[in-house]
Order: C-alpha cells, then sequence, then structure tokens
C-alpha cells in the first residue's frame, strides 16, 4: 500500500480526499488539520464516495503522527501556513512527492527557501494549477503557433483576481511555452476587498502581463464590468474562445465541448499517475515558484501602497 496524506482538509482538501479515494492505488490516506470541524466534514465526504480499490483512512490533528516515509502528500492549506507546514512535513517524514496548492505563499522569501529545502529532501513537487490536465487547453495548445503573437484576454465581473490570476497566468505560460513575464499593475484600482477565505484580500482592476517574446496577457475583473467578457486567446489569424462555464471552445466557427473537471474527479488520476510513474502533468514546483514570484512582488507593491506600509506579507491565497 503507497502511504499518502492530506494536509489541510478544509473546502478544497476534503474534495482532493474524495478523488483520492477514486485513485486506482492501494492507499494508506492520512488527514491532518488542525480544525476538528474540517476533520469532520472531511470525513462526511470521503464516506460520501465508494472507493475503488483498497482504502484506508485515518484522521489527526498533528503532522508528527504522520508516518515517517509517505509516498504523496497534497498540501492544501490556505497561503499562509504552507511554509511552515512544508518545513515541519519535511522534517519529520520522508517524502517522494508533494503537490502544493496555490497561491503557493503568501511572501516572496519562502519561494526560494522551500525551494532549496525540497531540493535538498529531493522531493518530486508540483503546484496545483490543473488546467492544463484538462482536455481543451492540451488540443489549443496543438493549435497554438507559437512563432506568432498570443494574445490572451480573461475578463469577467469579479471573479478574484489574486486568488486565480495564478491558474490563468500558468496556462497562458503553458500555451506560449515560456518562462518569464513582466507585469503591470497601473490598471489595478488602490483599494483592498475581503477574500471569500477569512484572513485574505482581493483587488479589482486590470493586470497586463508581457513575456520576453511580446506574448500578452489581460486579466480584468472589475465591478459592474461591462466590456467583453470571457476568454479569449488570439494568435494572429486564429482566434478561440473559451467558454469555462458551458464547457466550450470555439474556433474557425466550430464549436467543441469539453468537460471542466471537479478537483475530486481529478486528484485521483493525479495521485496514480504519480505513483505509478513519478510523472504528473501538473506545473513543476520551480516553473510554478517562477510563474508565482512577479505576481506576488507587484501585488505586495500594490498592497503596501494601499496600506501606506512596507510588510513583507500579500495576504492572497
Ligand atoms: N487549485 C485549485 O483549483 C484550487 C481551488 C480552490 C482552492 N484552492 C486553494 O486551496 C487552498 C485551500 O482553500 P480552501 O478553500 O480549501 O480553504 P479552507 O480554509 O476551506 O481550508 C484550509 C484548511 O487548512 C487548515 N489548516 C490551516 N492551517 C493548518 C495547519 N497548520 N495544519 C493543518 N491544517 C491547517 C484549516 O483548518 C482548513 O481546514 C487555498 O490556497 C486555495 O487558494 C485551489
Amino acid at each position: 500500500m503507497y502511504n499518502v496524506a492530506i494536509i489541510g482538509a478544509g473546502q478544497l482538501g476534503s474534495r482532493h480526499l474524495q478523488g483520492l479515494k477514486k485513485s486506482g492505488s492501494p492507499l494508506s490516506i492520512t488527514v491532518v488539520d488542525n480544525s476538528v470541524d474540517s476533520l469532520k466534514t472531511a470525513c462526511e465526504r470521503y464516506e460520501e464516495v465508494s472507493a475503488v480499490g483498497e482504502k484506508k483512512v485515518e484522521f489527526s490533528q498533528d503532522i508528527n503522527q504522520l508516518p515517517l516515509e509517505l509516498d504523496l502528500v497534497i498540501v492544501a492549506s490556505g497561503s499562509k501556513p504552507r511554509a511552515a507546514i512544508v518545513k515541519s512535513l519535511l522534517n519529520h517524514s520522508k517524502v517522494r512527492n508533494m503537490v502544493l496548492e496555490k497561491v503557493l505563499f503568501p511572501k516572496l522569501s519562502d519561494y526560494d527557501e522551500i525551494g532549496d529545502l525540497i531540493a535538498e529532501k529531493n522531493v518530486r513537487t508540483w503546484v496545483n494549477c490543473p488546467r492544463r490536465m484538462f482536455g481543451n487547453y492540451q488540443q489549443i495548445s496543438h493549435l497554438i503557433d507559437v512563432n506568432k503573437p498570443i494574445k490572451m484576454l480573461y475578463a469577467a465581473e469579479n471573479w478574484g483576481i489574486c486568488c486565480n490570476g495564478i491558474h490563468i497566468i500558468d496556462i497562458f505560460m503553458y500555451l506560449t511555452g515560456e518562462k518569464d513575464y513582466c507585469i503591470d499593475t497601473s490598471k489595478l484600482n488602490n483599494q483592498l476587498e475581503e477574500s471569500k477565505r477569512k484572513g485574505y484580500i482581493e483587488m479589482t482592476g486590470r493586470l497586463t502581463l508581457t513575456t520576453p517574446k511580446g506574448n500578452v496577457l489581460t486579466l480584468i475583473s472589475e465591478d459592474n464590468y461591462k466590456g467583453e467578457k470571457g476568454e479569449y486567446i488570439d494568435n494572429q489569424d486564429l482566434r478561440i474562445i473559451v467558454n469555462e462555464v458551458n464547457g466550450t471552445w470555439i474556433t474557425g466557427g466550430k464549436e467543441n465541448s469539453y468537460k471542466m473537471p471537479f478537483q475530486s474527479q481529478l486528484t485521483g488520476l493525479l495521485a496514480d499517475c504519480i505513483l505509478i510513474s513519478g510523472c504528473c502533468p501538473l506545473t513543476t514546483y520551480n516553473l510554478s515558484a517562477r510563474y508565482h514570484k512577479p505576481f506576488i512582488k507587484a501585488l505586495l507593491a500594490v498592497y503596501n501602497r494601499v496600506i501606506n506600509d512596507n510588510v513583507d506579507l500579500l495576504p492572497i491565497t
């Protein structure tokens, strides 16, 4: 049996847990959360789905009760405790594979520190920006000619640009095949809003990212946004329109449908892939950290300007 663990069993962690129950591999799962309420909900959600193959589950409030050797750990806490959780975990257990939730960390200094730690401990690590696992983006990536300019627009009312921006950045980088970008925050509004997750903030406005090859991603999240809404990918003469709500993408007048799977439908596949082959379609830690850092740095500067301070922690998750 493989030893696997989920640390942070809230809204998303409990869905990862349901997904693990659907994995084809024999799993002994330990779920760790410091909240008894979260553990209770996670246990209820676990009971809602039927197991594929052999599964064992235990619930705990203490990382130190985890097995000393773990084949896979998913860290699905919010961003603030994530770095400390990873440090405690790797101090306690030998971990072979790890999946970390986005937003990775709220402090810039954590990115290299955790990067060095997972390299030293030899932990294969990925970040859960799952769009690149979806069939539509894999098909779209085959249609795109990366030698022609790529312009992508993602625009809607209040979709949580701080919390979800990294998902769109990840898929844009996947489609362009690039690794770096610079970011213009001048059109973000100088005000903060409460995130739907307690203790974290959101912003509204526009962000423009430009890559070294001149590819451009525009993210728009505004109150009462009246402009063109949706997701558009332009590659010179080719226009692709993705509708994530309906699960369709259109190009050349042809509508294609795809399924945007729930996390509970993805995690089992992900676990099997990692446990059996040691690889997975998610972005590796190093690459995702490279996508996260300019985003965190730029938004932290806006945050400090708005709160008129000079803190090193950007409370987004
Ligand atoms: N990849 C995706 O598509 C996706 C989707 C939704 C959420 N997320 C991310 O997942 C993370 C969690 O989101 P959520 O909505 O589940 O939040 P949540 O608040 O519901 O869950 C977080 C859980 O972590 C637990 N926790 C906090 N500190 C802990 C610690 N030190 N040890 C153990 N457990 C601890 C909390 O008790 C809580 O149960 C966020 O970073 C969020 O952005 C990613």
